[in-house]
């Protein structure tokens, strides 16, 4: 049986950009569109990983072109949006996934990789939304889809950088998801549990549900086929990360209470008892 269409935008436009393509879930993504027809634009810092990537799509079905772009810099962002439209035509599906993770210990608190992951995470994706907004409500179509994570939906241990970034992007999605759909503009938003990248290879933690690039990106275009607003998976995990958004704190607290002890240990202390605080 054939594979359905990617959603509404498919008969306007092939021609999808993802971010974040030079390697992890991004570069597979990238990967599965090329292998599915697409023309790919991919943006990352790294020019030579995308080059790469290009020359290793060069056999599929579809075609990648390397656009280099540090999301953070929001000038770049919109002369990149424009160049490859002057060159490749209507971009009709937008694939913000660029982001970065760094584990930070609430007890040697410090502003600086607060300041890192919103720049990047959150802002990042606000410059690439810029151009694309503008440039998709004016045609009255268009598919975004923005990468979260799981670790948005409720604050886990060394994540409350990363996390909060995260649940930035998806109270932001949220809110946009009605106005921008009222206009033929399609959003949704992709929350992943743990993906095996370079990303995650910064925790030293046993990480649960663990999956592939190559699993994370079929779930991806697999959820692009039809126009839900949330792309989230693996099924099990996020069923329980959708649970803790509604256990009362105390309920809350008691398991993540339990997972600190296989967290690794940074810096010196101990952990503050809920005694010595009263
Ligand atoms: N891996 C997971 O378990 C997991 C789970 C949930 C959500 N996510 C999210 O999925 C997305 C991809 O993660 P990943 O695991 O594939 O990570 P990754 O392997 O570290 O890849 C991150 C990608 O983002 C790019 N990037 C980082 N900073 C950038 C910047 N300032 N400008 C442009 N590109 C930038 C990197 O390329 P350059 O370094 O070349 O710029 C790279 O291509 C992230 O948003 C991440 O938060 C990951």
């Amino acid at each position: 049986m054939a594979e359905p269409a990617l959603s509404s935008t498919e008969s306007t436009s092939r021609l999808a950009w993802v971010t974040g393509a030079s390697r992890g879930i991004g570069y597979a993504v990238a990967r599965a569109l090329a292998a599915d027809g697409w023309v790919v634009a991919v943006s990352a810092r790294n020019a030579a990983d995308l080059e790469t990537l290009a020359r290793e799509c060069g056999e599929l079905k579809g075609e990648v072109r390397p656009y280099p772009l540090d999301i953070t810099d929001a000038f770049a962002v919109s002369r990149t949006f424009a160049a490859i439209e002057a060159d490749l035509g209507n971009v009709g599906l937008a694939i913000l996934n660029a982001g970065t993770h760094e584990p930070v210990d609430g007890r040697s608190f410090a502003i600086a990789p607060f300041r890192r992951l919103m720049e990047v995470n959150y802002m990042g994706a606000v410059n690439c939304l810029a151009p694309v907004v503008e440039h998709f409500v004016a045609r009255g179509t268009g598919r975004i889809a923005v990468v979260a994570s799981l670790a948005g939906y409720r604050g886990l241990p060394t994540a409350s950088a990363y996390g909060a970034s995260k649940a930035a992007l998806i109270n932001m999605c949220e809110a946009l998801h009605p106005e921008l759909d009222a206009v033929g503009v399609i959003l949704s938003v992709v929350t992943p549990g743990f993906v095996r990248t370079q990303l995650t290879d910064k925790n030293s933690f046993p990480m649960p549900f663990l999956i592939n690039a190559d699993t994370a990106a079929r779930r991806i275009v697999r959820g692009l086929k039809d126009d839900r607003f949330e792309i989230t998976f693996p099924r099990r995990f996020a069923f329980l990360m959708k649970l803790f958004r509604v256990l009362p704190y105390r309920i809350f607290f008691a398991f993540t209470r339990r997972i600190r002890p296989m967290l690794p240990k940074i810096g010196g202390g101990t952990p503050t008892s809920r005694s010595n605080l009263s």
